[in-house]
């Protein structure tokens, strides 16, 4: 402590809304199914898109960009883009494996009255390269923050979202005209639901179970058991 400054310890929040942060993370899931057709009213659609907003960003660029997705026809072509890049993926898989992923509902592009697309803009000189000249890639990390942020909010709002990457991006940029400078970060499904799942989908399904997280922490210096056992079988 520099001699003669009082050291003061910021106020955390009081107990309740601090469980309500835990919890909205502990019970945030990623939702594919059981959306229910009423749309989502515009002040709430705007709260979540503060949300977003409201993330950090390399040198305060803020280089996300929001595309709110509700034409029908605009969600139609999307799917029948999924499906393209859906088939494409279950070939790549064999036997059992292939039965699995063609059984896994990974989209509710159609059932998800509103659909958001976050691009990011690179190249923005907004934030003066703060940051970019050493790590570039912290423009596209940063959207991806406002896409947490949106997720989070959303699970306190009964809102579920659902995150697509099983698309071309080319043909994504095609379908919503997002010019060649701007990256596609996330395609996400959003709406009210049924239920909130207990536990990941992919767990349910058999596919993959979420690792404790003492297999992914280490002090001081990288694990190097963590090549050797490869975090995949
Ligand atoms: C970058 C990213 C891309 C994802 N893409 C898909 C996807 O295309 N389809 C899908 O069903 N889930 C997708 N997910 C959701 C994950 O499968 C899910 O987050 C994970 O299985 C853990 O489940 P939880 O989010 O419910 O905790 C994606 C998640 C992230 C972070």
């Amino acid at each position: 402590m520099v001699q003669g400054m009082e050291m003061t310890k910021a106020a955390g929040f009081d107990e309740d809304a601090r469980k309500a942060v835990y919890r909205a993370i502990r019970e945030r899931r990623d939702v594919r199914r059981g959306f229910l057709p009423e749309p989502m009213p515009d002040d709430l659609l705007g709260r979540l898109l503060e949300a977003a907003h409201d993330a950090p960003s390399v040198g305060l660029m803020q280089p996300w960009r929001f595309i709110v997705v509700r034409d029908i026809g605009v969600r139609q072509t999307i799917h029948k883009i999924f499906l393209d890049a859906n088939r494409q993926a279950r070939a790549g898989y064999d036997g059992e494996q292939q039965q699995n992923y063609a059984s896994l509902k990974l989209e509710g592009i159609l059932e998800a009255p509103q659909n958001l697309c976050i691009v990011c803009d690179p190249q923005s000189s907004q934030g003066h390269q703060l940051g970019r000249r050493t790590m570039p890639e912290t423009a596209l990390y940063s959207a991806v923050c406002a896409v947490q942020n949106l997720w989070l909010a959303a699970r306190a709002e009964g809102i579920g979202v659902g995150w697509v990457s099983i698309l071309e991006t080319n043909q994504l940029r095609h379908a919503l005209k997002i010019p060649d400078h701007i990256t596609p970060v996330a395609y996400l499904c959003l709406g009210y639901v049924e239920e909130f799942a207990a536990e990941p989908d992919l767990e349910r399904a058999g596919w993959e179970r979420r690792t404790p997280l003492k297999s992914v922490l280490a002090f001081d210096q990288y694990d190097s058991g963590w090549d050797r056992k490869g975090m995949m079988p």
